[in-house]
């Protein structure tokens, strides 16, 4: 059946849905009533203020609990670190506490930075230590000299990949650029998914902390536009946290868990798809 245009220039409006009712019309005679009754009141009658502020806490816990489940991730890339992973998390955090208390998204950041790496994890797909853990570097242009084993990699042989800019134009932005796969990525792309509320310099922290690369040797600069170029300087306050944190001083899990809850309550509005 042909549907009518209202105008030339606007999106057309149907008048009827696939049920051949009137949208919106929750008293239609058809098969879906009743559920559509039962969702309805069920919905209107459970969410109550105190299931609100009961559950939210609950659902937001999540990113607690892959804290926790992280403590089961042996990272084969790191040489620094052999306490539990969760104390990486806090001390990281938990340094860039003291030092900029106000920034409270960075401390929430350098809790999450790592969280990818439960893909290692079977419940989370199993992949292999190489996809998820250690340097990421970008693909589709020449490698940066200063990536290990790079003329191994097929791509350096492809005359498609191994020029200076390769498929990207300068200041094309640096998501435009693939990158390696592993935990950042993954990372990033949950929280962004999942329509976080974090500045996007946690994010860009998030996406880059292992692009060493980049932070520390300054290759692949050509790509960054000018908001790259801003978040940069808070990737390279947060790296030192991240990498000079790493003590064998434990934080008390218990005592700070209520405050970097409230800012999974604060930055992640929903329950976290994974
Ligand atoms: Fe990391
Ligand atoms: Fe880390």
């Amino acid at each position: 059946m042909a549907i009518e245009l209202v105008s030339n220039h606007e999106f057309a409006l149907p008048e009827k849905n696939a049920f051949g009712n009137s949208f919106r019309d929750y008293k239609a005679d058809d098969d879906r009533k009743d559920i559509l009754e039962q969702h309805y009141k069920s919905s209107h009658i459970n969410q109550t203020y105190g299931f609100l502020r009961k559950n939210i806490r609950s659902w937001t816990r999540l990113i607690w609990e892959c804290c926790e489940l992280l403590n089961e991730v042996v990272d084969d890339s790191d040489p620094d670190l052999d306490e539990p992973q969760i104390q990486h998390l806090l001390q990281s955090a938990e340094a860039i506490r003291k030092d900029y208390p106000n920034e409270d998204w960075l401390h929430l950041t350098a809790l999450i930075h790592d969280l990818g790496k439960v893909l290692v994890l079977p419940q989370f797909g199993g992949l292999p230590q190489w996809a998820v853990v250690g340097d990421t570097f970008p693909v589709g242009r020449a490698f940066d000299e200063s990536n290990v084993h790079h003329k191994e990699n097929p791509d350096f042989n492809n005359p498609k990949y191994n020029t200076k800019n390769g498929i990207y134009s300068e200041g094309c932005e640096l998501d435009n650029v693939l990158m390696s796969w592993g935990h950042d990525d993954y990372k990033h792309m949950v929280a962004k998914e999942n329509g976080t509320t974090l500045p996007s310099a946690g994010l860009f922290i998030i996406r880059y902390h292992s692009f060493y690369t980049l932070h520390k040797y300054g290759a692949y600069f050509q790509f960054m536009n000018e908001e790259d170029k801003e978040n940069m300087k808070w990737l390279k306050v947060f790296n030192k946290y991240d990498l000079y944190s790493k003590s064998k001083v434990l934080v008390d899990v218990e005592e700070v868990k209520p405050y970097y809850e409230s800012l999974i309550a604060k930055y992640f509005p929903a329950k976290l798809k994974w």
